[in-house]
């Protein structure tokens, strides 16, 4: 995510209830983003969404064919599963809209009721028995201090992810050390060490503090690499640029290895995800997105917390392109201590910029 708070303290003077929108224009007039072009039409948006917006889903400019409105059909409550078939995608148990608790909970309460009570194996990972599961789905999941956030987002994705009759584990990758946090590099780390495990075929790429609001947001992968977060509250609810790629995503193995991962040179918060999307178009794949209410999206309310911004990142995004090969997987050294904990893997990574040499660009 793009962001720049140089004149924004000035704008949200004038518009105290819009700082979110100010927000996005800044990153829009830096990078030229093409979603929002004016001031002009970002206050008709906040004003009277309607008229721009008509309650349809963003287009993301690809005009893919997520965004043709298709009824959507669910099976039937009746439908009755087969051990020896494929989960189908659209199931009964998928019901939309859930309700999000953002109570904190003690974390030894929810392992109690996943592990007792939905049989989540120890070390984080479950497959449904009354189908075959289509995806084999690592979520990874980048981390450091949040430690109230954790159950929250376990208590809301593993019933959504057992109703999707998906097979998953989670993998906590956590930052030690006192470099900037590295969220690009955490995923890196997390995807090598996930695919020690077992041959997943999806990966989820997903924020702590993002709970989904839809369980039809299904977190299986596709032909072409996914942004689930499509609309967050923190944006109330609209695509704040249509490159826009943070918070959750998903892409298949084969996807990732495609485009060399995430770069590992983002230190500190912001752009590695715009870094992301450029690599996925320069390796020809496009992104799709879920239509409508699906995409919706809590963020658990925090500030960047102790955590610096990345101001190199307009720089290195710059060079994407050339950086992409030579940056990301391939490059990449890291020792980390690993643990199992109830309901997920825990990697432990002291990262430092040594561990993935790259010329300076
Ligand atoms: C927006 O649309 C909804 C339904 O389409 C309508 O009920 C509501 O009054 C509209 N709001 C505005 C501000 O036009
Ligand atoms: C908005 O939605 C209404 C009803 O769904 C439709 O009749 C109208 O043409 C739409 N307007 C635009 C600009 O798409
Ligand atoms: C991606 O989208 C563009 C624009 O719609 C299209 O021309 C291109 O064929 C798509 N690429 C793939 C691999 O589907
Ligand atoms: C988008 O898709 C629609 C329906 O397939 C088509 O009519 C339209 O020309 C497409 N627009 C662009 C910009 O490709
Ligand atoms: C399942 O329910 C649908 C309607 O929801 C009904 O049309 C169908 O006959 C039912 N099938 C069985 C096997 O009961
Ligand atoms: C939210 O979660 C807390 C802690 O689990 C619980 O005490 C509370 O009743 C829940 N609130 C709602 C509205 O379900
Ligand atoms: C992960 O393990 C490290 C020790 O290697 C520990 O300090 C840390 O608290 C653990 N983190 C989580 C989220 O469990």
């Amino acid at each position: 995510m793009l962001f720049t708070s140089i004149t924004l303290n000035s704008i949200c003077l004038l518009f105290p209830s819009a700082n979110t929108y100010f927000f996005m224009v800044q990153a829009q007039g830096i990078m030229l983003r093409d979603n929002v072009r004016t001031i002009g039409q970002m206050i008709r948006l906040y004003t009277n969404k309607n008229s721009t917006l008509n309650g349809t889903d963003y287009p993301d400019g690809t005009n893919s064919s997520e965004y043709l409105a298709q009824p959507t059909t669910y099976l039937p409550e009746n439908f009755t599963y087969a051990q020896n078939l494929p989960c189908p995608e659209r199931l009964p148990s998928m019901k939309g809209l859930m309700e999000v608790n953002m109570t904190e909970v003690p974390m030894e309460v929810i392992e109690m009721k996943f592990s007792k009570f939905f049989g989540v194996e120890f070390g984080g990972q479950w497959k449904p028995k009354d189908c075959r599961p289509r995806w084999k789905v690592a979520i990874l999941i980048p981390f450091r201090n949040r430690h109230e956030h954790l159950p929250i987002l376990f208590q809301h994705l593993i019933p959504m992810l057992q109703r999707q009759r998906l097979h998953f584990g989670f993998y906590v990758i956590e930052q030690s050390g006192s470099q900037p946090f590295n969220r690009a590099m955490l995923f890196n780390v997390g995807f090598m060490e996930a695919m020690k495990d077992l041959d997943w075929d999806c990966l989820i790429f997903h924020d702590v503090d993002h709970i989904p609001e839809n369980d039809r947001n299904y977190y299986g992968c596709g032909q072409m690499p996914r942004h689930f977060a499509a609309k967050l509250d923190k944006y109330m609810y609209i695509l704040p640029y249509s490159e826009f790629f943070g918070g959750v995503s998903g892409l298949t193995v084969d996807q990732f290895w495609k485009i060399n991962g995430f770069p590992n040179a983002f230190w500190g918060w912001g752009g590695e995800d715009d870094d992301l999307w450029n690599r996925v178009q320069y390796a020809d794949l496009n992104v799709t997105r879920p239509e409508g209410e699906i995409g919706k999206y809590k963020s658990i309310p925090h500030h960047h917390r102790g955590e610096v911004q990345f101001l190199g990142r307009y720089k290195l995004l710059r060079y994407s392109k050339e950086r992409q090969h030579l940056d990301g997987l391939n490059n990449l050294h890291y020792s980390p201590h690993i643990s199992l904990s109830s309901l997920y893997k825990n990697i432990s990574v002291d990262l430092y910029p040594e561990l993935a040499p790259i010329t300076e660009y």
